[in-house]
C-alpha cells in the first residue's frame, strides 16, 4: 500500500483508491442500483439518477470514502469508507464498509482494497482498533474480513432480513493494532 498525502489515494497491487469525483455518477448508480450489491451491505438499491447524485454529494465531502479504480481506468467499480465510531473525535477506532459492482466479484479486488485500507488505518492514520460487520449468510464479506486479519467480536441475533427473505444475525468483527502488528511481522 502506498499513500499520497498530497492527492489522498491509496495504491495496492492492481488498484487506486480516491475520493469521489462529479464523473463518477454514472458508475456509481451502475452499481448502487443493483439489487444484489446495496442490500448485501444493509441498504435498499438506489431507484434514480438523482438519488445516487445526493448520496455522491454526500460522499465527496468525506475524505475517507474513496472510489475503488482499477489502475489505469479511472472508473470507480465500487467504494470503501473509514468510518468514524464511538465517541466523536476520539478517531482511534474506526469502521470499514465497502462495495463492490458486481461484475467485478470474485477477483480479489475487494480483500486488496481491505487490506490497503487496513494498513492505511493503522500506518497513516494511527487507529488502535478496527471494526468490520457482515451479515452472517454474506460468505464473501466475511471471507474479505478475515483474510485481513479480522476476527469474530460479537453477533446480533436476528438483525435483518437476508436477500432470500430469511431472518439473520450480524456478525461484528475487530483488528487491534497488535493483532495487526503480530500478522505484519509475519
Ligand atoms: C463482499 C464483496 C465486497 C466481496 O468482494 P470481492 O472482490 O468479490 O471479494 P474477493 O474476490 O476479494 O473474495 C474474497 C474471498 O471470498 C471468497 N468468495 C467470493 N465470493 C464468495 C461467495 N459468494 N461465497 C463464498 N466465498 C466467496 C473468494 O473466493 C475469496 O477467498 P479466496 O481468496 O480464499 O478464494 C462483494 O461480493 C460485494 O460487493 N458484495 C455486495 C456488497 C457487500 O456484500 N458488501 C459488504 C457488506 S458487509
Amino acid at each position: 500500500m502506498v499513500y499520497d498525502s498530497e492527492l489522498n489515494t491509496i495504491t495496492t497491487e492492481r488498484l487506486v483508491l480516491r475520493n469521489i469525483a462529479e464523473s463518477d455518477l454514472y458508475d456509481f448508480y451502475d452499481f448502487a442500483r443493483d439489487p444484489e450489491v446495496g442490500p448485501r451491505a444493509g441498504w435498499q438499491p438506489h431507484r434514480s439518477l438523482d438519488e445516487s447524485r445526493a448520496f455522491l454529494s454526500m460522499f465527496k465531502k468525506r475524505p475517507l470514502y474513496f472510489a475503488i479504480t482499477v489502475k489505469g481506468e479511472d472508473r470507480m467499480i465500487g467504494s470503501i469508507e473509514a468510518m468514524g465510531y464511538g465517541l466523536e473525535n476520539h478517531g482511534k477506532v474506526k469502521e470499514i464498509g465497502y462495495v463492490l459492482c458486481r461484475r467485478e466479484w470474485g477477483k480479489g479486488y475487494m480483500t486488496e482494497a481491505c487490506q490497503a485500507m487496513v494498513d492505511f488505518c493503522f500506518e497513516v492514520l494511527g487507529c488502535e482498533k478496527l471494526l468490520c460487520e457482515s451479515f452472517e449468510p454474506n460468505k464473501a464479506s466475511a471471507n474479505v474480513q478475515r483474510k485481513c486479519g479480522f476476527e469474530e467480536a460479537g453477533r446480533t441475533r436476528m438483525f435483518t432480513r437476508w436477500i432470500d427473505g430469511e431472518i439473520c444475525d450480524r456478525i461484528d468483527r475487530c483488528i487491534t493494532l497488535d493483532s495487526w502488528k503480530e500478522r505484519s511481522r509475519r
